[in-house]
């Protein structure tokens, strides 16, 4: 038997290697053996010390060989092995240890030893055929689940409801209870490598199997059992493991939905860019094949074959059996033929299906137009502002001085506010002593010095007006072709005021024209004093309100006001003239309502 054998194998060499080969027996009585290499199953592996076996894989497909209906044609099975590093098959010595049943090779218990390749023959008298097997005794340390829990095969898999409950049944249970004696088998079970005395009501063993009674999430994870058994008195086991997961229940709708794009998503595209639309759906537990797809023009792009279009597709999350998967559709170098195209997302299971169509919009032409009235917006508001600041860039001063300007009343100790100089015997006596001092006083409440044109000259006022300039806030200059002729009172008025301003700061002078006057008349303090000083005109008649131009710059150049005080009398002190002739100029009345005068210019600003 022996020689036969090793003729076939080398035959079997000769003719092709692995591939089903007919080996032809040099003895014309023998049948020829049809050859089917090595099985395409992979090796078996089996935990040292633990029971295993061989089943022969001819009989892996029922309808070509079926080991009953073999029987009944009369044929053997003979299993060989050819042991690792060597080259001739030898017949297996069969023992309490290695025993054959039916289509099986059992190894109770296995040795590292027994690793090797394995050839199950079957034969009749007129038709042979053998197949080879690879079997691996696998060390405990081995094995990458560790030591404690070692098993040497793959996890089954089963799938828990969640809620629900199932039956655990140690894989290959079935195949040992006739080896063990008496049908007896002793099953352990263990949750991720621990061993429950005593399980809880949701979950519990009954007779070989594990019951779980209401599936949570913390009972997922990899369940091992342990069978053992005694066969003729000795003591055999072999352990097993299932992974176990959740997934949501079956009562749930199971329709698959689209997550995005929503419904009325628009996607924005930029013509000569890559374009990728993105599609989302979610896939409810279902133990059934599951699709999500782009259409362009209801073709897929497979369909189109188009490399102008691809997809990527990735599963984003998996919970519970719940899965949601994307598929990017990416377009490369759009263009404008792309955006008339119907773009459709489509997702299918057993239970149902949905569509939604992408809607596109191109980049660029709104965010151009939003972008363009923004910039009109903005250039029209601030022609707008520039327009209300030059028209009323006074009345906004006024308003602004109103609002957060200091009264200088209330930080110095001044009594006057005005001291108003201009030259005596002139046109412009008359516009001081009856418009000016009317308004400054009556109108605006101001308090003002006006040193009566009777006073002049004589060598004792000097004093005292330096000391009414002194003690007034502004000094207001009516200028004058006349004004400041030498030795004057105006002159001794003017230098006074710019020497104050120039010292202390004290006291500003304002310069107020009531009729042109050539430059070159002025006396030098005056000339000197225009190039740093604003100079207010009085332009006849259009200055005569109150709103006028005229009395808004002087006021902006006047002290602050905001509220009335009681104005104090310029007392006239010439001792040499008749106290009561000339009084005129000196009379100091208050506002009547400054109120008024703030309402009016806000009325004039807005
Ligand atoms: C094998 O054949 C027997 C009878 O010949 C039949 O009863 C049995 O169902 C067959 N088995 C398979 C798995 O086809
Ligand atoms: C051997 O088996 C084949 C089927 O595989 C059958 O046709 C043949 O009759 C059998 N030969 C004998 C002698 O039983
Ligand atoms: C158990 O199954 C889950 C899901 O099927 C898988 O992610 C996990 O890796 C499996 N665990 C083992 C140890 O096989
Ligand atoms: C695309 O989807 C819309 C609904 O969103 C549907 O009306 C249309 O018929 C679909 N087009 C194609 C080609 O399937």
């Amino acid at each position: 038997m022996p020689d036969f054998i090793s003729i076939l194998l080398f035959l079997s060499v000769v003719l092709g290697g692995d591939r089903p080969a007919v080996s032809q027996s040099s003895d014309q009585s023998e049948p020829m053996c049809y050859d089917w290499g090595e099985s395409r199953e992979g090796a078996v592996s089996v935990l040292e010390g633990e029971a295993g076996w061989l089943s022969c894989p001819l009989f892996s497909h029922p309808s070509v060989y079926n080991y009953s209906s073999t029987q009944s044609t009369g044929h053997n099975l003979f299993w060989y092995r050819l042991p690792v590093g060597h080259d001739l098959e030898q017949p297996i010595g069969y023992s309490l240890r290695l025993s054959k049943d039916r289509e099986r090779l059992w190894l109770q218990p296995a040795t590292v030893e027994d690793s090797g390749q394995y050839i199950c023959l079957l034969r009749n008298k007129s038709s042979c055929s053998k197949i080879a097997m690879r079997l691996e005794v696998l060390s405990r340390d081995q094995v990458a689940s560790g030591p404690d829990c070692a098993v040497a095969t793959a996890p089954s898999q089963v799938i828990i409801p969640l809620q629900e409950g199932k039956k655990l049944d140690c894989p290959d249970l079935q195949d040992a209870i006739k080896m063990a004696d008496g049908g007896d088998l002793n099953v352990t079970w263990y949750h991720h490598c621990r061993q429950y005395e005593r399980w809880n009501m949701d979950r519990e063993q009954k007779g070989p199997s594990l019951l779980v009674h209401l599936m949570i999430d913390y009972y997922e994870g990899l369940y091992y059992c342990k069978v053992q058994y005694q066969r003729r008195g000795r003591l055999q086991q072999f352990s097993r493991s299932i992974n176990v997961t959740a997934v949501n229940p079956p009562s749930l709708d199971k329709n698959p939905s689209i997550i995005h794009p929503g419904k009325d998503q628009v996607f924005s595209v930029k013509q000569g860019t890559e374009v990728r639309l993105t599609c989302t759906g979610l896939f409810p537990f279902l133990e059934s094949p599951w699709e999500i797809w782009w259409t362009i023009d209801g073709k897929t792009v497979e369909q189109l074959a188009d490399p102008h279009f691809s997809k990527i597709n990735r599963l984003v999350s998996y919970n519970f059996g719940d899965r949601t998967e994307e598929t990017v559709l990416v377009i490369k170098d759009f263009w404008a033929e792309d955006l008339k195209r119907e773009y459709n997302c489509s997702l299918r299971n057993q239970k149902g299906s949905a569509t939604r169509r992408a809607q596109l919009e191109e980049e660029g032409s709104l965010p151009s137009v939003e972008l363009g009235c923004g910039l009109g917006v903005t250039l029209l508001l601030m022609l707008v502002l520039f327009t209300v600041y030059h028209v009323f860039w006074l009345e906004l001063l006024l308003l602004y001085r109103s609002w957060f300007g200091t009264d200088e009343r209330h930080t110095d100790d001044k009594e006057y506010d005005v001291y108003i100089s201009y030259a005596r015997n002139s046109e412009e006596e008359q516009f001081v002593l009856v418009t000016l001092r009317r308004v400054l006083e009556n109108e605006l409440g101001y308090s003002v010095c006006i040193f009566d044109r009777d006073s002049l000259p004589g060598g004792i006022i000097t004093d005292e007006t330096l000391s009414f300039v002194a003690r007034s806030r502004r000094l207001l200059v009516v200028v004058s072709p006349d004004y400041a002729s030498k030795g004057s009172q105006a002159l001794l008025e003017l230098k006074a005021g710019i020497d104050s301003m120039a010292l202390d700061g004290h006291l500003r002078v304002i310069l107020v024209q009531y009729r042109s006057v050539q430059r070159q008349g002025w006396v030098r303090e005056l000339r000197r004093a225009r190039l740093a000083l604003a100079l207010v005109r009085w332009q006849g008649d259009k200055s005569r309100e109150l709103t006028s131009r005229f009395w808004k710059r002087l006021r902006v150049e006047l002290p602050v006001h905001r509220v009335s005080k009681e104005g104090e009398a310029c007392t006239r002190r010439l001792q040499s003239q008749d106290s009561t002739s000339s009084q005129t100029g000196l009379i100091t009345k208050t506002a009547k309502d400054p109120q008024k005068v703030f309402n009016s210019v806000a009325v004039a600003a807005f």
